[in-house]
């Protein structure tokens, strides 16, 4: 399944690229409305790019009543991307979702960089957030931790359904004539091409230490990028920044993705499934059968 990564399309503003998807994940929606944080909230690197958006949306109630109805009419399935300062907001906000049968699932985002308040931890909140909904749950996690696999685990023991595999990292771009930031707070979080390898690896250890089903995202700009993080485990990918520079990329990715599975002799790209596992496995059976010669 090919999705956007959440606060990457404006599915009411260009309701085509939204359709073009196999579901459509929100801006991260929080308890109270946001304005986010001051400008400049986006900038450009050699890299990729920063964003200092701070989770500015309209609030749940305001979600519920105007942006959800006109969601629902693009006719995808929504997944709603859910966030808040402590775990009871995550909770409060699934149980009203809950009765909502126009949303697919929710993501929990529980690894926002640009807020201030650290949220509680991640199994607290898929706990909660898992009494309070029978919808699917993804939790989304940030690549910027110790452990990843710690925390994938314990998503999993909480309740999670999958992984939404990454959200972005720290980063900083200064002015080159005056050497301040030119983020209004200062940092923002990093995405595009850098975050390729990382996703690559947090794809790959969440997959080993989980088999949990994983949303892949973190620079994905063809086909291959795509068909990569398939192949380390991830189920599905989201397309972020991409969407930005390409609202095409949907078509071409996917024709892209099927022309890199086609030219490995694969029928679907559904065959990549995780073969970057099987591979090591292989490797590390000939040295086995060698050192036991
Ligand atoms: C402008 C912008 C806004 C974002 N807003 C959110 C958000 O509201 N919630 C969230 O979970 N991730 C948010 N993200 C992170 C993306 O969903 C994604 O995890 C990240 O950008 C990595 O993918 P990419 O490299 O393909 O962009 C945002 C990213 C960007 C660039």
């Amino acid at each position: 399944m090919l999705l956007n990564a959440s606060g990457c399309l404006d599915g009411l503003t260009a309701p085509d690229v939204a359709r073009s998807l196999d579901a459509f994940v929100t801006k991260t929606v929080t308890p109270l409305p946001r304005d986010g944080n001051a400008p400049v909230r986006i900038a450009e690197t050699d890299v990729g790019m920063l964003n200092s958006i701070g989770l500015a949306n309209p609030g749940i109630d305001r979600f519920l009543t105007r942006n959800l109805p006109q969601l629902a009419a693009l006719g995808v399935p929504i997944w709603v991307s859910v966030g808040g300062f402590e775990t009871d907001d995550y909770a409060d906000i699934c149980s009203r979702l809950d009765d909502h049968a126009e949303v697919s699932a929710i993501e929990l985002n529980v690894s926002c960089p640009n807020v201030e308040t650290p949220a509680d931890s991640a199994a607290e909140i898929v706990s909660a957030s898992r009494l309070a909904t029978r919808k699917p749950l993804w939790a989304k996690l940030s690549p910027a931790v110790p452990d990843i696999a710690e925390v994938a685990r314990a998503a999993q023991a909480s309740g999670a359904d999958g992984l939404s595999l990454v959200n972005t990292i720290r980063g900083l771009k200064l002015d080159e004539r005056t050497l301040r930031p030119v983020l209004g707070p200062g940092q923002g979080g990093l995405s595009g091409p850098a975050l390729k390898p990382i996703a690559l690896a947090a794809v790959a250890t969440c997959y080993r230490a989980t088999q949990m089903p994983i949303v892949g995202m973190g620079g994905v700009q063809t086909g291959l990028d795509a068909l990569e993080l398939i192949a380390v485990g991830a189920r599905h990918v989201a397309l972020g920044t991409v969407l930005f520079a390409d609202p095409d990329a949907p078509a071409r990715v996917r024709a892209e993705l099927h022309a890199a599975a086609a030219a490995r002799g694969w029928n679907a790209y559904e065959d990549g499934y995780a073969v970057a596992h099987e591979e090591t496995l292989s490797a590390g059976a000939t040295l086995d059968e060698r050192s036991s010669v």
